[in-house]
């Protein structure tokens, strides 16, 4: 595995593997790599020649009050990691590359990136639109791989590619969660014991839905009600939005139609620990 900082040299790379005839998969992370980061890397192998991993801590997505400063960068673990993965090339580019002195352009999501967690995070979605699309001309991937894990990220990552014409398949990878349920995210080192165990109620949650759907209940509004109730009679548990949207638009969906694909999207906090997790429900 090359470790390659200087995003000119990735790109030299990424240009000449083009010429190749290689496909290149990406996979874009921030580091303190897990089992989710992982399963993406094996999706890009099955389905690519040659992988390029990121890691990128960028400041541009998070708020004033959110953890930039304490996020996990275990670096030569992450390396160890991606070598053992069989990662190709692991691009880990220094802040001051990616954003130099005068960098002032900035991509704009729009409407999709206000809502939900864009609500609770503003600007956060333009930060991610912003790098992944720097990240995109660096790297050059036929195929770049996100988790459905933030399925409004990649609902986003899907728009940008379409608005702007990129020339790159996304493909969306299934969540990877833990025994009880909760899907493995860099932020669960942060929970006690208690409130991890006690965060499974998110999953248990999603699965409940997918039971009422699967029993023919149409309205989205009353079973939203019930897994916000099962989250917040959970001991240490609330909930921030617990909603229904289609799966085409991201839009807010209060009944279901026969055949239809709907997210039930969770945010909740376990603790003092903000979690988000969602499942896709076909009607
Ligand atoms: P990060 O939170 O490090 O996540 C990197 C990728 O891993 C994302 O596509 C995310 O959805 C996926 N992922 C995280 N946990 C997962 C899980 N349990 N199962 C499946 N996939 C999972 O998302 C970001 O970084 C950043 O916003 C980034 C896209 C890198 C831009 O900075």
């Amino acid at each position: 595995m090359q470790i390659i900082t200087e995003p000119a040299e990735m790109q030299a790379i990424a240009e000449k593997l083009r010429l190749n005839r290689q496909l290149i998969g990406v996979v874009m992370t921030m580091g303190a790599l897990h089992e989710g980061h992982l399963a993406l890397v094996k999706l890009a192998q099955k389905s690519a020649g040659t992988v390029i991993l990121t890691i990128f801590v960028n400041p541009r997505q998070f708020g004033p009050t959110e953890d930039l400063h304490s996020y996990p960068r275990p670096f030569e673990q992450d390396v160890a990691l991606a070598k053992s993965a069989g990662v190709d090339y692991l691009f880990a580019p220094e802040l001051c590359t990616i954003y130099p002195e005068h960098f002032q352009t900035a991509v704009q999501c729009g409407s999709l990136g206000d809502r939900f967690e864009g609500r609770q995070r503003p600007g956060h979605f333009n930060g991610v639109a912003t790098v992944v699309t720097k990240l995109f001309n660096i790297t050059k991937p036929h195929k770049a791989i996100f988790g459905e894990k933030d399925a409004q990220q990649l609902a986003i990552i899907r728009q940008l590619v379409a608005d702007l014409n990129l020339n790159i398949a996304i493909v969306g990878a299934p969540v990877v969660r833990e025994e009880n349920g909760l899907a493995v995210s860099s932020r669960n080192i942060y929970l006690s014991s208690q409130e991890r165990s006690t965060a499974g109620v998110l999953y248990q949650g999603l699965c409940h839905a997918e039971k009422r759907i699967g029993g023919r209940e149409k309205n989205l509004l009353t079973i939203a009600k019930e897994v916000e109730e099962m989250i917040s009679s959970t001991p240490g548990c609330r909930t921030d939005y617990v909603s229904f949207v289609d799966e085409e638009r991201f839009e807010l969906t209060e009944t279901a139609e026969e055949g239809k694909e709907y997210r039930l999207l969770i945010a909740a906090y376990s603790g003092s620990i903000r979690l988000i997790d969602n499942v896709k429900i076909r009607a």
